[in-house]
């Protein structure tokens, strides 16, 4: 039946003629139910068009043959597919997507070094991806799988990667040089809270977002071009040490649970906005040395016992630091950035704020709250620290506003 929905048209390309042909699948996809299918594109050297894998193919498929194809491969919803392989296929030209395919074990396809994206997703049961392996890639998404490593991808330039909910997934250690859209991680590793990151050679990414990671190395990085966000790590320290700037966005670090030190000696512009927040083991803020201008809001609420910005002298927001411990000194030293209708020489060109003993100070992020006094006599006990741990999705509310209301 399959054959009879190909259009072999055979290219003359040396002697061996069925090897040479270019199939062109009549609607443009075709569905692969049996090996006895599979086979039937054997001779094709280029598939032009997609092809599917039914849900009813399997427990194993060998699609060995073709170098070529031009659209998409996909798996989606078959319960029964254990293996998936080729010795042939290199090109993808569209989207390789293995979907709902939980008896899926092996994928084995040595030379496939090119697609043009990769979505995996609720493939529950792998245990071995083999490919060539793959350098080609736009966007890739892999989530919900039982992938261990990633050594099937080798990558120099992505555009979106996402990873999220592979519960094996303990380490990811990539050459990657450039990210041109976004880094997604969330809920990796066992318990969602294993992964270490390793980038050596990222110079420039435009949107990180990361989540639930144990380390995040980044030594080159040079550029983010637009925000830089960490939420819920478990690393003690990050440094980021050949950071310059943020093109155009933000940085924010909430609620890194471990975080104790946090450092960005090369970093003089943020574009955006800069929050830190209920980051409740953070208790010294300095990790900005060199960090002279902030086109947004700063927001900076927590345990901190000092906060220092030593080279700040133009914030373009507002300014509003608040922490559950005594940062007066600090407060001291910010005063005379504020706006000149608050008695500073007008660094700070938005509202200014800088409050001490404030025991909300990691769960209440209106401005307007001023610290002492707020929770009656017990303004300077540090022990309160376990209010903060309330959760309080107000917080991220604000903060989106907050960034709104600057980006305007
Ligand atoms: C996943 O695939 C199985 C097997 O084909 C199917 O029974 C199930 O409904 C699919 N799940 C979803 C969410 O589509
Ligand atoms: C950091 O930046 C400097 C100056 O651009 C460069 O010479 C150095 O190689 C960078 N370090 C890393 C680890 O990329
Ligand atoms: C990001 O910034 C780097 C360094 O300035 C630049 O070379 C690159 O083209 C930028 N990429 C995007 C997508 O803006
Ligand atoms: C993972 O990160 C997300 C977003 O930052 C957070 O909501 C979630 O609680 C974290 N999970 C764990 C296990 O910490
Ligand atoms: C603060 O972070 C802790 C984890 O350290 C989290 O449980 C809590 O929900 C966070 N609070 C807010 C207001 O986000
Ligand atoms: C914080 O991290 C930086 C860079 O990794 C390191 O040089 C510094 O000693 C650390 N500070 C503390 C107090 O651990
Ligand atoms: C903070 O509380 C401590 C201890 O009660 C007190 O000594 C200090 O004066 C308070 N600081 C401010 C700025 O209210």
């Amino acid at each position: 039946m399959l054959v009879k929905n190909l259009l072999p048209a055979f290219v003359a390309i040396g002697s061996a003629a069925a090897q040479s042909g270019t199939c062109s699948i009549s609607g443009g996809t075709t569905t692969i139910n049996s090996q006895a299918d599979a086979t039937g594109l054997a001779s094709c050297k280029t598939v032009r068009g997609s092809v599917v894998i039914g849900r009813n193919a399997g427990p194993s498929i060998d699609l060995s043959g073709p170098g070529e194809i031009t659209g998409d491969l996909k798996v989606v919803d078959n319960g029964i597919i254990e293996t998936l392989q080729s010795s042939d296929l290199a090109t993808i030209g569209g989207k390789f997507q293995l979907k709902n395919a939980t008896k899926l074990t092996s994928v084995n396809m040595a030379k496939l070094t090119s697609a043009k994206e990769i979505e995996w997703d609720t493939i529950t049961n792998i245990e071995s991806v083999t490919l060539g392996p793959l350098n080609k890639v736009d966007d890739i998404r892999i989530s919900i799988t039982s992938l261990r490593n990633l050594d099937a991808l080798d990558l120099g330039n992505v555009a979106n990667l996402k990873l999220d909910n592979n519960a094996r997934l303990s380490k990811f250690s990539s050459n990657m040089r450039t990210l041109s859209k976004n880094l997604v991680l969330a809920s990796n590793g066992i318990g969602g809270i294993g992964l270490e990151v390793e980038l050596p050679n990222l110079v420039w990414a435009v949107e990180l977002d990361i989540n639930n990671v144990t380390t995040f190395s980044v030594p080159s990085l040079k550029t983010v071009n637009g925000s830089a966000r960490f939420g819920s790590n478990f690393f003690q320290s990050f440094s980021a040490p050949n950071l310059t700037t943020t093109a155009s966005g933000d940085i924010s670090f909430i609620g890194n649970a471990k975080l104790t030190n946090a450092t960005f000696p090369k970093l003089e512009a943020i574009a955006g906005g800069l929050t830190i927040a209920n980051n409740t083991l953070l208790d010294e803020l300095t990790g900005f040395p060199k960090l002279k201008s902030i086109g947004g809001a700063v927001l900076l609420r927590g345990n901190f016992e000092s906060v220092e910005l030593p080279a700040l002298d133009d914030v373009k927001g507002t300014f509003d630091a608040s922490s559950s411990a005594d940062i007066s000194k600090s407060c001291e030293v910010f005063d005379k950035l504020a706006p000149q209708g608050q008695g500073g020489n007008g660094a700070i060109q938005g509202g200014y704020d800088c409050t001490s003993n404030n025991t909300q100070a990691n769960e209440d992020t209106d401005g307007s709250t001023s610290g002492d006094g707020g929770n009656g006599g017990n303004g300077g006990d540090k022990d309160n620290g376990a209010a903060g741990l309330a959760l309080n999705t107000a917080l991220f509310a604000v903060i989106g506003l907050v960034g709104f209301a600057v980006a305007l």
